[in-house]
């Protein structure tokens, strides 16, 4: 057997043939970001930094146990409460990130009787979760809701039957057919499960995915969101019913063994997500300029896909062009991450743009000018 460090050299050798090494890096100030899921430009916000030093003394640095044990605050419950009247529903939990909220969601509540219909494009901590969990896996094609419906009639089960898809999804930026899916949920007596890292603060005016269709919360819907995307802080919640979220507590092994995120981070969580609730003009400003990068690209015959949200894919396939357009734009102080597998299937290596409240139209217009 080879030494451990040759084994590390080897993989990584590996890794960098395929054109597949990832490096961490600090974007310098003056570049332009378009690979920020920032989307309504609140992760600087300067009334949020102010609310937060005029607070400062009273903010605990750290929660200093789990939130079974000491860590639970009273500002963690204010932003329980302000996030489930927000998305109409009876209780919110709030728990570590997004990945830990899937994981932990997933697992936590099925058993080895029951099924997941996972969507083939779902987030990896939405994969995560499903390998943790002892319940059988049934993909199905990505939106594909007839697809979805063939499965669920032909898997029988003495157990309870799941549904999870992204609410928007994070690599493509296209939105999940949630009034179909929660229809064909109904009928088979199953619950849904929806991501919405991406829809929160952007679709449903807002409030999410599910009211992006029009749709109510109701028992069998659960709905997960992120505070490290559109709220600009970090952290996760689920909403549901009163029992969904006491059965979590209970049972959710990222809440239960892990410590409560800090009052200093929830306080920003409170403060970002009122501006998102209070200041739709970011959402509507965002949305108008993602559709003005749209269309730009497009009279240049460049071929992307654009849903109405702050996402755009530009599919280049092979992993090396992906690389050598990123390495082009950031020659010209532009930055947006190539993204390549496993992040996304082989064969679709891209350029996945993200748009932001604070990207300008002349940044726009520079990237228009240089892809
Ligand atoms: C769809 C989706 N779900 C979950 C996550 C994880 O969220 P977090 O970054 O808060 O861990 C992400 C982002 O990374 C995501 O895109």
């Amino acid at each position: 057997m080879s030494s451990f460090k040759e084994f590390l050299e080897k993989t990584l050798e590996d890794i960098k043939s395929k054109n597949l090494y990832r490096e961490r890096l600090v974007i310098p100030e003056d570049f332009i970001n378009f690979s920020s899921n920032d989307y309504l430009g609140l992760k600087d916000n300067p009334k949020t930094k102010e609310e937060l030093i005029k607070n400062i003394d009273k903010l605990s640095l750290g929660s200093g146990a789990s939130v079974l044990v000491s860590g639970y605050t009273d500002i963690q419950k204010e932003l329980e409460d302000f996030i489930a009247k927000f998305k109409q529903t009876e209780k919110c939990l709030v728990v570590g990130s997004g990945y830990m909220a899937n994981v932990g969601l997933i697992q936590a509540l099925t058993t080895e009787e029951d099924t997941i219909f996972s969507d083939e494009l779902n987030h990896a901590s939405i994969i995560d979760g499903v390998r943790l969990s002892k319940a059988k896996k049934v993909i199905y094609n990505h939106t594909d809701v007839e697809d979805l419906e063939k499965k669920l009639r032909s898997i029988s089960t003495k157990g309870r039957k799941y549904i999870i898809t992204d609410g928007v999804f994070s690599m493509e930026g296209d939105i999940a057919p949630l009034d179909k899916i929660v229809e064909v949920a109904d009928r088979y007596d199953a619950v849904v499960i929806v991501d919405d890292a991406h829809g929160t603060g952007i679709t449903g005016e807002g409030r999410g995915t599910l009211f992006h269709f029009g749709l109510k919360p109701k028992d069998n819907i659960i709905q997960m969101g992120t505070l490290s995307k559109a709220v600009g802080s970090y952290g996760a919640f689920i909403c549901g019913c009163e029992k969904l979220i006491n059965f979590l507590i209970n049972k959710m092994r990222s809440v239960i063994f892990t410590t409560g995120l800090s009052p200093i981070q929830n306080f920003i969580s409170l403060e970002n997500f009122k501006l998102l609730a209070k200041e739709d003009f970011r959402r509507v400003d965002v949305l108008e300029k993602a559709s003005y990068l749209y269309k730009g690209l497009e009279k240049k015959g460049i071929k992307i896909s654009f849903h109405g949200t702050p996402i755009l894919s530009y599919i280049v396939g092979r992993e090396e062009e992906a690389l050598k357009i990123r390495d082009r734009l950031m020659e010209n102080k532009i930055f947006i991450q190539a993204i390549r597998p496993p992040t996304v299937p082989k064969g679709t290596s891209r350029l996945r743009i993200t748009v932001s409240y604070n990207n300008t139209y002349q940044q726009i217009d520079k990237l228009i000018d240089l892809i």
